[in-house]
């Protein structure tokens, strides 16, 4: 029976353990989009518990595409010698490096600074008290095209071990997969077979830019906010149509990531994602309530290949370390996710964490 302590080998990639800290976007990224010593450290800490895998937070592949002002960018070369150092400090620690590449879309919520405008699939207004979204032309999605192309050719540049692509969580590839939010009639919607379109011409753009021997993940949505029975259908198409990609595994989450959390679920994408791993040969793995080594235990049993984990991770960056060290350790995170406002509001990571002022 697989354990989450034991080595796995995925394509490419040999991790030490099957523990992964799935992307997570922290608050001490600089204005300017570059990385900080205060991030440094967190990556620091976190490999130095022992994770197998890391997964950094979600960087931009463009200016149009950043979701907050304290989101890493990634759409120039500039950008490349701190993304370096991320990468430097997880392989010391024995963790692979994986950077996450996003494009935010139409569901950005404003913030100063954002003034290029919101594209996505449709026309409309995404999220509420957000801005009106244009239905992106042929022209935006070569852009698009291109700037993941070019995210991931930097991400290989800069030494990452391999490069996650962000299809999930409602941003701009996530949107088109998305019945309730892509209402094309033209071949980029209509039907699951064209709302995978232009995701799927992103995937071949970056496998073109970075061969076919470079590691890729995707992380996707499993589930929809409206008609969801149908979209499970949606989803499976889109499994078997990503399994064509030889990818390096396939992290599973869904749109409501963090309230199901809160009503106290665990494992609660496991069901589809198992499913999921039944019908393809490429590893999969799901994100979402896995707290203590039972967690862990149940998704290997259904098929998971490996562990993702983000919330307790913020609570204790060592987690690794201290659920190596007791078998029933029971980690601090109570889900709660304030730690998505505590961020921005207080700026500090956790309910568990000091204020910075009450730091002696
Ligand atoms: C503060 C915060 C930031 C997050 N940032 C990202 C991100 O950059 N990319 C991503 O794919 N998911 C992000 N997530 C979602 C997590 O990766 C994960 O899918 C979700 O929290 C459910 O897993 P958990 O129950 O282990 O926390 C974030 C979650 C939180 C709470
Ligand atoms: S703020 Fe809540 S959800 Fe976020 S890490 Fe802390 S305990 Fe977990």
């Amino acid at each position: 029976m697989r354990d989450v302590f034991q080595e796995a080998a995925l394509k490419h990639l040999r991790l030490k353990n099957r523990l992964v800290r799935s992307a997570t976007q922290d608050p001490f990224g600089a204005a300017d989009g570059s990385v900080t010593a205060g991030q440094l450290e967190l990556y620091r800490s976190i490999s130095a518990g022992g994770t197998g895998m890391v997964i950094s937070g979600h960087v931009c592949v463009s200016p149009e595409g950043r979701a907050s002002q304290a989101q890493n960018c990634f759409y120039d070369d500039s950008f490349i010698p701190g993304q370096r150092a991320v990468a430097s400090v997880l392989r010391e620690n024995g963790s692979i490096s994986v950077l996450q590449i996003s494009h935010a879309g139409g569901s950005v919520a404003p913030w100063p600074g954002h003034d290029a405008g919101l594209i996505g699939p449709s026309d409309g207004v995404y999220v509420k008290g957000g801005g009106a979204v244009r239905a992106m032309d042929e022209e935006d999605m070569e852009r698009v095209r291109r700037d993941f192309a070019a995210a991931a050719r930097r991400a290989a540049a800069a030494g990452f071990d391999a490069v996650q692509l962000h299809l999930a969580h409602n941003y701009l590839l996530s949107e088109f997969l998305n019945p309730c939010v892509n209402r094309r009639t033209d071949s980029y919607g209509a039907d699951a077979e064209g709302r995978f379109r232009f995701p799927g011409e992103v995937l071949s753009a970056v496998r073109g830019a970075v061969g076919p021997d470079y590691p890729v993940f995707v992380k996707i949505n499993c589930n929809c906010e409206e008609n969801d029975g149908a979209f499970a259908e949606d989803f499976m198409y889109y499994m078997r149509e990503l399994d064509k990609f030889g990818l390096e595994g396939i992290e599973i989450s869904g749109f409501d990531f963090t309230p199901l959390g809160r009503a106290g679920r665990r494992n609660y994408y496991l069901q589809r994602a198992s499913q999921a791993a039944a019908a393809i040969s490429t590893p999969v793995f799901a994100v979402g309530g896995i707290r203590t080594r039972e967690d862990m235990r149940r998704a290997l049993g259904a098929g998971m290949e490996l562990v993702s984990v983000s919330r307790p991770f913020i609570c204790e960056p060592d987690l690794c370390a201290k659920l190596a060290a007791d078998e029933d350790y029971s980690p601090k995170c109570t889900s709660c996710s304030k730690c998505f406002y505590l961020y921005g509001r207080e700026g500090r990571r956790c309910i568990f964490h000091p204020l910075p002022e009450q730091k002696s």
